[in-house]
């Protein structure tokens, strides 16, 4: 399972050692601020809310069409957003860097 770095909102690295699950759970499991995942990772909350370092856009890949609209509606959305819960940890993902937006 891949090594993932998370930028809290406060400008803290977190790393997550054998992150498992989405970008999302993966977070909530271990603390991360700025991550809640109010809805369950069903896409319906926008709480975690990531811009992907800009060196694994390609890797992580474009958001989805439902995710796509819920962030239209979120603040600080930029070309590398995506919502976490959206993102499935793969071991391709190996150290993997996303910065959190929070709210
Ligand atoms: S956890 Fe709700 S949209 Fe990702």
């Amino acid at each position: 399972m891949p090594k993932v770095t998370y930028i809290t909102p406060e400008g803290e690295r977190v790393v997550v050692e054998q992150a498992e699950g989405t970008l999302m759970s993966a977070a909530v499991e271990n603390q991360v601020s700025g991550i809640d995942g109010d809805c369950g990772g069903v896409c319906s909350c926008a709480t975690c809310h990531v811009h992907v370092d800009e060196a694994w856009t390609d890797k992580v890949g474009p958001a989805g069409e439902g995710e796509k609209g819920l962030l239209e509606l979120e603040d600080g959305v930029e070309e590398n957003s995506r919502l976490g819960c959206q993102v499935k940890l793969t071991p391709e993902l190996d150290g993997l860097v996303v910065r959190v937006v929070g709210r």
